[in-house]
C-alpha cells in the first residue's frame, strides 16, 4: 500500500486501511503522519537546520511514547507476539537515533533529504508491517463471544 499522494511524493496521507480499529492508537498514528509531513516540509522548504532538528526530535519523542502505549495494550490483551513487537520498537528507535546522530554531526543538504526519507521509511514500514499484525489479533479477540 502506498501512502504517497499524487500532489507530492513527499506527503503522506492517512487512509482508512491504516486503521487498527483502536481510536486512541489511530490518533497517535495520524499524529506520526502529521509530524513526518512537518519534517518533510521543513526539509523541502529549506528551513533552518534547528527547525529540522526540532521536527526530528519531536518524532523520536512521540515514537517512544507511542511504542510504550502499544506495549501496554499488548500486555493487557495477552498478545503472544509482545516480545517480538517490542524488539521491533527498539530497532526503530535505534534506527531513528542513528539517523539523527549522523545528521547532527554534519548535514549537508542531500543528507537532510536522505535522513528525512529514512525517518519516514522506518516509521511507515513499522506501521504497515508490524502494527497490522496486532490489528488482526485485536479484531479476532474482540470478535470472540466472551469478549467484553
Ligand atoms: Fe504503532
Ligand atoms: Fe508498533
Amino acid at each position: 500500500m502506498s501512502l504517497m499522494t499524487d500532489s507530492s511524493p513527499w506527503r503522506l496521507e492517512w487512509k482508512d486501511g491504516l486503521s487498527v480499529y483502536i481510536p486512541e492508537i489511530d490518533a497517535e498514528h495520524r499524529e506520526f503522519i502529521r509530524l513526518i509531513n512537518g519534517l518533510n516540509e521543513a526539509i523541502i522548504g529549506r528551513m533552518d537546520v534547528e527547525i529540522v532538528k526540532k521536527c526530528m526530535h519531536a518524532i523520536l519523542d512521540d515514537a517512544i511514547r507511542h511504542f510504550a502505549h502499544e506495549e501496554d495494550l499488548f500486555r493487557e490483551w495477552g498478545y503472544p507476539e509482545t516480545d517480538e513487537h517490542a524488539i521491533k520498537h527498539i530497532q526503530v528507535v535505534q534506527a531513528l537515533n542513528e539517523i539523527m546522530g549522523h545528521f547532527e554531526r554534519g548535514g549537508v543538504e542531500y543528507e537532510w533529504i536522505e535522513a528525512g526519507l529514512k525517518v519516514k521509511e522506518a516509521l511507515i514500514q513499522h506501521l504497515l508491517k508490524e502494527d497490522m499484525k496486532y490489528r488482526d489479533y485485536y479484531l479476532a479477540l474482540r470478535a470472540r463471544p466472551d469478549a467484553a
